[in-house]
């Protein structure tokens, strides 16, 4: 709801499925949620690389990409996470209305969070869950950040001081321990083929 009154919802002669089908796809929001260095990035431009090769048009939304502009003013306390993952999953939504297969990867580790957004999109939501286990991450540790938390130079770090709330109805889970990047977004693919986003290809 707007915070001032007086605002009335504007309607639009164009909408989504006009947007989607002139690109010959049906808009959605692929949502990759899961521990720091659990793979979502990797896996969400392997999988924007293979659609956009196929001439799918996407776009990626990444956590750390974005908190370096429209989200740079927020932390990593819970209420900032929450902030955090509305604006992705309003922005997200704009660009499913535009038509795209939007893609984003954040840690998003609140349920209702995930909850709220794909409410915002009945549908066209797509929650994978990149389960890779805590130890593996935290061997990989690619930047770090596991180390200083360990050491307590990092508070709130999600895994280690600040929770994960694994979704309970994911449409996909996937461990990256388990599986190679290939495998893992042939499998979101065939998802996304199965559900009517996108012909085979
Ligand atoms: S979320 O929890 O709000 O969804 P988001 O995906 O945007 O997180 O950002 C996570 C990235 O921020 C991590 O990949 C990591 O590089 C960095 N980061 C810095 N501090 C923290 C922290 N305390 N907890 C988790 N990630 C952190």
């Amino acid at each position: 709801m707007p915070k001032h009154r007086n605002i009335r919802w504007q309607s639009l002669a164009i909408n989504c499925d006009d947007r989607s089908r002139i690109k010959g796809q049906r808009s959605c929001l692929i949502w990759l949620t899961g521990l720091s260095g659990s793979g979502k990035s990797t896996l969400a431009d392997a999988l924007d690389h293979r659609l956009h090769a196929a001439q799918r048009h996407t776009y990626l939304l990444d956590g750390d990409n974005l908190r370096h502009g429209l989200n740079r003013d927020l932390g990593f306390g819970a209420a900032d996470r929450s902030e955090n993952i509305r604006r992705v999953g309003e922005v997200g939504a704009l660009m499913v209305d535009a038509g795209l297969i939007a893609i984003a990867a954040f840690i998003s580790p609140f349920r209702a969070d995930r909850d709220l957004v794909r409410a915002l999109l009945p549908g066209r939501f797509v929650e994978v869950h990149v389960s890779t286990p805590l130890s593996v991450c935290e061997d990989r540790d690619p930047k770090g950040l596991y180390r200083k938390a360990r050491a307590g130079e990092l508070k709130q770090f999600t895994g280690i001081d600040s929770p994960f709330e694994a979704p309970v109805a994911a449409e996909l889970t996937i461990d990256t321990s388990k599986l190679s990047v290939e495998v893992a977004v042939d499998r979101i693919c065939n998802y996304m083929v199965a559900a009517g986003y996108i012909d085979a290809f």
